[in-house]
């Protein structure tokens, strides 16, 4: 049986740790030959690496693991490439949240002004990021995960038009799925979603039980009135989370038809959400102090005491899960059904050809399949024209290094839409991203 080469590039992510562990306990579903580690910032992951020589001299010893900051030592004999980088790191993404914050915007990673800054930070990089592996490993599966996966989408989309291996995908939706099994005290896999969308700004149609072919959204509708919303590992969540699944009864009361990303109230509630956001204490200082603490605390007691322990257990880690399913959905032509970023082609019939947009996909070896979802009513395609077209208009600034292009695209975002705000929040962003983003005229 082939065994697979991967690599991880952004190996320094507070996420690979939990990727580690996955590998090993999916190494029967996806075997690997290779793991290779990749990050421009070696001081960040070296300890991760040191985590990985543990935990597969315990578990794993068959595996050939490595790390390095090295292109051609990562990617060379490449099957699949996972990308999770975050271009400037967590102090940038606490500037793309305090910055907006300030002039009463809201701040958040990938939405709004925040996530346009990013946007711009990672089209740089991983446009680059994507012709070193092309170099290296012309056939190799890229899957992407790096932030804001909508503007990356788009911008590799335009820069690689030919490359059928470019691969962009969201955790969220399964999540929401994953919340879903929560509520109806069934399993996550049998739920059969219809979904339509830009990434971090979707609906759910429906929701079939593979089972019997029954829509349940009916029955989730009527199970969030009475319980609410929580993620479905709620316990391990921080409180911040809680509240904004918590968001997702409101949106379901306001608008009935479909079941809502989390990531909609940003766009529907901007001044309530505004509001009610902490300006000075934002989710990137949270995971600060919090998650990247937690990641980098495990690594140095394990290094020291040079043994997992008990730090290896069955618990499953739902974001690496799912990745590593999408990689093994293609090595085996499995055609298993994930939700994906693609370009849209008519799978949503009345918006634009070339539009990235977020639907439910068979995914195999010949890579996805859009399941269409035909026409989608004004209100939704009225919201998604005017997201997408900022996100276009984002990316045409990075090809043309236009000031111009960017007032609109700040202009049309619905956490914006004032051309002064745009205008002071943009100035305010160029600083702050100055040799991060391409230089504007
Ligand atoms: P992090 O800052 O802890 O990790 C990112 C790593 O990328 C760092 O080690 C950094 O040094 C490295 N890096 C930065 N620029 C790089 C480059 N050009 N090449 C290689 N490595 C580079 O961030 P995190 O919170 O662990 O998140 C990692 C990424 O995964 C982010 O982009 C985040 O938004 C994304 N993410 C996406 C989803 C999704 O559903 N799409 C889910 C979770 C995380
Ligand atoms: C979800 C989204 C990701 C996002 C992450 C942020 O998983 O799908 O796109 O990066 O949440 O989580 P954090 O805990 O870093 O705020
Ligand atoms: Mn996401």
């Amino acid at each position: 049986m082939k065994k697979f080469n991967v690599c991880i590039v952004g190996g320094g992510s507070t996420y690979t740790l939990g990727f580690l562990k996955s590998f090993v306990r999916m190494r029967k579903e996806f075997p690997l030959q290779k793991l290779v580690l990749f990050d421009t910032d070696k001081e960040r992951q070296d300890p991760i690496g040191q985590f990985g020589d543990i935990l597969f001299k315990e578990q794993f010893p068959e595996l050939d693991f490595t790390y390095t900051t090295d292109i051609k030592e990562a990617y060379e004999g490449m099957d699949f490439v996972f990308m999770q980088m975050r271009t400037g790191g967590l102090p940038m993404r606490a500037k793309d949240e305090h910055i907006p914050f300030s002039m009463n915007l809201i701040g958040q990673e990938t939405c709004g002004a925040g996530g346009m800054a990013y946007g711009l930070r990672s089209t740089v990089d991983m446009i680059k990021a994507v012709r070193d592996v092309r170099h290296y490993a012309p056939d190799a599966w890229i899957l992407n995960y790096s932030n804001p996966a909508a503007i990356v989408a788009e911008a590799l989309r335009r820069e690689f038009p030919e490359d059928k291996r470019i691969l962009n995908i969201c955790d969220q939706p399964e999540n929401v799925v994953r919340s879903c099994s929560r509520l109806l005290g069934c399993s996550w896999e049998e739920l059969d979603p219809v979904y339509f969308g830009l990434n971090h700004f979707g609906w759910f149609t429906n929701i079939y039980d593979i089972n019997t072919g029954e829509d349940l959204l009916p029955k989730i509708r009527e199970l969030v009135k009475e319980n609410g919303f929580l993620p479905q590992d709620a316990e391990q969540r921080d409180p911040s989370w809680l509240d904004t699944y918590g968001m997702v009864e409101e949106m379901m009361n306001d608008f009935p038809d479909y079941l809502p990303n989390t990531y909609n109230q940003y766009y529907l509630y901007p001044e309530y959400k505004v509001n009610h956001l902490d300006h000075e204490y934002t989710r990137a200082d949270e995971v600060i102090n919090g998650r990247e603490k937690r990641v980098f605390e495990e690594c140095k007691e394990v290094i020291a005491t040079g043994t997992l322990g008990d730090k290896f257990d069955d618990i499953s880690d739902a974001h690496a899960e799912m990745m590593i399913e999408v990689a093994v959905s293609i090595a085996y032509n499995k055609n298993d059904r994930h939700i994906m970023i693609v370009e849209n082609n008519g799978a949503i019939a009345n918006m634009q050809d070339d539009a990235m947009v977020e639907v439910a996909c068979e995914l195999g070896a010949n890579g996805p399949r859009p399941l269409g979802v035909g026409n989608i009513p004004q209100f939704y395609l009225g919201l998604l024209v005017n997201q997408v077209s900022s996100e276009k208009l984002l990316v045409d600034v990075y090809y043309e290094n236009s000031y111009q292009k960017a007032l609109e695209a700040f202009t049309l975002n619905r956490l914006i839409n004032d051309t002064k705000k745009a205008r002071e929040v943009l100035d305010a962003l160029i600083e702050a991203n100055k040799g991060m983003w391409p230089e504007l005229n």
